[in-house]
């Protein structure tokens, strides 16, 4: 079972239920060695493993281990009650050459209990041709296959193949995601990791992520350096293997979250793990070489693990792309990368949750391209009509622009802000991210640059706006309420799409705003709540009268979660949607949309805010998928 608990970027904070207790994802597996298990299970639980992982062929090969394994099972041999991944031995076929047989080694990993077991993949190398690779995927599909009819209650993990090449990765994800399989290491990548060739491994990532359904827990394969882990989470992947612990700790390395060090080059270690604060690096240089490498490896461990939980602490607080790109700037390679990631704003921003709870805090040019500014540009040209086509721009000075710029407020002319986002429209302020947000007072070249491109734009796209676009005359003067007005629907059309302002604002509209900050709390139509504006992110929340009004206004199945019939009454008691009763949902909705709840008939049957997008609630068969706000009773 996994389920989306929390979520930033493609980024997931899911929980994964196994045979050995519940793991919260994204998660880190210290590969444990069975022949030589440097650091007890203990100490690994300790450093923050919640699940390990270790080899089946070694365990195979070795005819003391095996018999262990065999009689008493996996977690008895390495003295580990979790979870338990067991690798198949590709690795060591791809290093030594050495034979398996693909069917043996799975019923090998189901018989002494692994958690979750791994066919035997054919590793294409970097250097593999096209025509070498799209052979050795076929292999692979077709172990997959075999793999499948003996795995019985075990969870197979189908590895993704593919080598550099990102249209051969998206196929072999796709034939993968139609098997019986139900967890997908992404393989391959080690040599591309010791080469930190990180642009290669987004592209790979990106390419198997799209080909694969977005429900199947996604496993980067032997990259265990903790320097990867931000922009790979981001991407969508949610466990990772170390071994690197291990291997930098013998070659006396040190690691940390954005770089390595020799111990032989360290005077004092920045790092308050429980190794760090009791030995010093002269210290540990004096110690015999297998105690001295025991220390390192467990400081590795511990700082691996702090990067997975400052992860994890990311995307609950929706701030995983300020933390990639603190990263990237980090490594010239993974800055590489990041190029990559530009590219595909996209498909990125199906994921990107529409508000979160942190403000935006800019980390330099790269943050300009992250999926939320690219949305807001979308909408801003396809979604926003000016009020007037008397446009007048305005610096940015102190925020909210509403409140710097009162006396503009009954101007009749559009006000734009020159803001680091570009041009904002002043009735939009408040929205998320323009208040919430955090820019230098003087920013860079790039980012001028960039905004003063995007103005020029949109000056130039409102001047080929219409007439007859409902645009008010230009004489009219406007008053307080006739600018709240404005600026209800305007954010209404930025929200829920073009004509949803009109569609809810109409008749007799009653604007009330807080006495203490003038601020816009509900909007009543004819005496009955439309919406009201949530104060942290100053979205629009429908109300009972706005979700009906909603309906009428926008065609199916536009803004809308379709969900079966049996799951009807319990929406209509404010309920929750589960997403296994999700049968269609619009390809428009993103994660933290408010949405209509509607039958197969589509009758209105709630509103809510959806936790996932389109292809999420389509795939996913756990956990929830639109938290309801309202229940509608059934209808005459
Ligand atoms: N360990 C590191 N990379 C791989 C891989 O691609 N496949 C398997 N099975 N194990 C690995
Ligand atoms: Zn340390």
């Amino acid at each position: 079972m996994f389920e989306i608990k929390k979520r930033d970027a493609a980024g997931r904070l899911c929980s994964y239920r196994t045979k050995h207790g519940t793991v919260t994802t994204p998660a880190l597996m210290p590969v444990v060695n069975p022949h030589q298990m440097l650091l007890s299970p203990q100490e690994l639980r300790e450093a923050g493993a919640q699940i390990i992982i270790t080899n089946s062929y070694i365990i195979h090969q070795d005819h003391q281990l095996r018999e262990v394994a065999q009689k008493k099972g996996l977690h008895h041999l390495l003295n580990f009650d979790g979870p338990v991944m067991t690798d198949s031995g590709s690795f060591q076929s791809y290093l030594y050459g050495s034979r398996i047989d693909p069917v043996q080694i799975v019923e090998f990993q189901r018989d002494i209990g692994s958690d979750i077991g791994t066919i035997c993949d054919i590793i294409s190398s970097p250097t593999a041709s096209f025509s070498q690779s799209q052979v050795e995927i076929k292999e692979t599909l077709k172990r997959a296959q075999e793999s499948i009819q003996v795995k019985k209650d075990m969870v197979l993990a189908g590895t993704i193949q593919g080598s550099i090449y990102p249209q051969l990765r998206q196929k072999c994800a796709q034939e993968m995601g139609k098997l019986d399989i139900d967890f997908h290491p992404i393989g391959g990548v080690v040599p591309l990791m010791e080469m930190q060739r990180y642009s290669d491994i987004a592209r790979i990532i990106i390419a198997s992520k799209k080909g694969l359904p977005p429900s199947r827990p996604v496993h980067l394969f032997g990259a265990g350096h903790p320097l990867i882990l931000p922009l790979a989470v981001a991407l969508g992947c949610d466990f990772f293997d170390s071994s690197a612990y291990i291997k930098y700790a013998k070659d006396e390395r040190l690691l940390f979250s954005t770089a390595t060090k020799k111990l032989s080059e360290i005077e004092e270690l920045p790092c308050s793990c429980s190794v760090c604060c009791t030995y010093s690096p002269q210290d540990l240089r004096d110690m015999v070489r297998q105690e001295r490498i025991r220390h390192i490896a467990l400081h590795n461990l511990y700082q691996t693990f702090a990067e997975m939980k400052r992860i994890r602490e990311a995307i609950r607080e929706g701030s995983l792309w300020e933390l990639v790109e603190r990263r990237a700037v980090t490594n010239p390679y993974l800055l590489e990368a990041m190029e990559i990631v530009q590219g595909e704003t996209q498909w990125l921003e199906k994921f990107e949750p529409i508000s979160k709870k942190r403000a935006f805090f800019y980390t330099g040019h790269y943050s300009l391209h992250r999926p939320l500014v690219h949305r807001y540009h979308q909408r801003l040209f396809q979604r926003y009509t000016p009020p007037s086509k008397n446009i007048q721009v305005l610096p940015e000075e102190k925020k909210p622009y509403s409140k710097y710029y009162e006396k503009y407020l009954t101007s009749n002319a559009t006000i734009l802000i020159s803001s680091p986002f570009g041009p904002v429209p002043m009735e939009l302020d408040e929205m998320y991210p323009f208040s919430q947000s955090l820019f230098p007072r003087t920013l860079d070249k790039e980012t001028r640059e960039m905004n003063k491109r995007i103005e020029q734009q949109f000056l130039d796209h409102l001047q080929k706006i219409d007439e007859h676009k409902k645009i008010s005359p230009k004489k009219m003067k406007r008053d307080k309420k006739s600018y709240l007005c404005t600026k209800i629907k305007k954010v209404a059309d930025m929200q829920y799409g073009k004509g949803a302002g009109d569609a809810l604002f109409y008749g007799d509209v009653d604007i009330v705003t807080s006495p203490r900050t003038g601020k816009i709390r509900n909007i009543y139509g004819d005496k009955k709540l439309v919406a009201s504006m949530r104060a942290s992110d100053g979205l629009l929340i429908l109300g009972r009268e706005g979700g009906q009004r909603l309906h009428k206004q926008f065609k199916f199945p536009d803004m809308r979660v379709i969900i079966d019939d049996e799951a009807i009454p319990f929406v209509q008691q404010g309920r929750n949607v589960f997403s296994k009763f999700v049968i269609n949902a619009s390809e428009y909705v993103r994660p933290m949309d408010e949405v209509l709840i509607v039958s197969t008939n589509d009758d209105l049957i709630g509103t809510g805010t959806c936790l996932l997008n389109r292809d999420e609630l389509l795939s996913f068969s756990t956990g929830m998928g639109v938290k309801t706000r309202q229940g509608y009773p059934p209808s005459g």
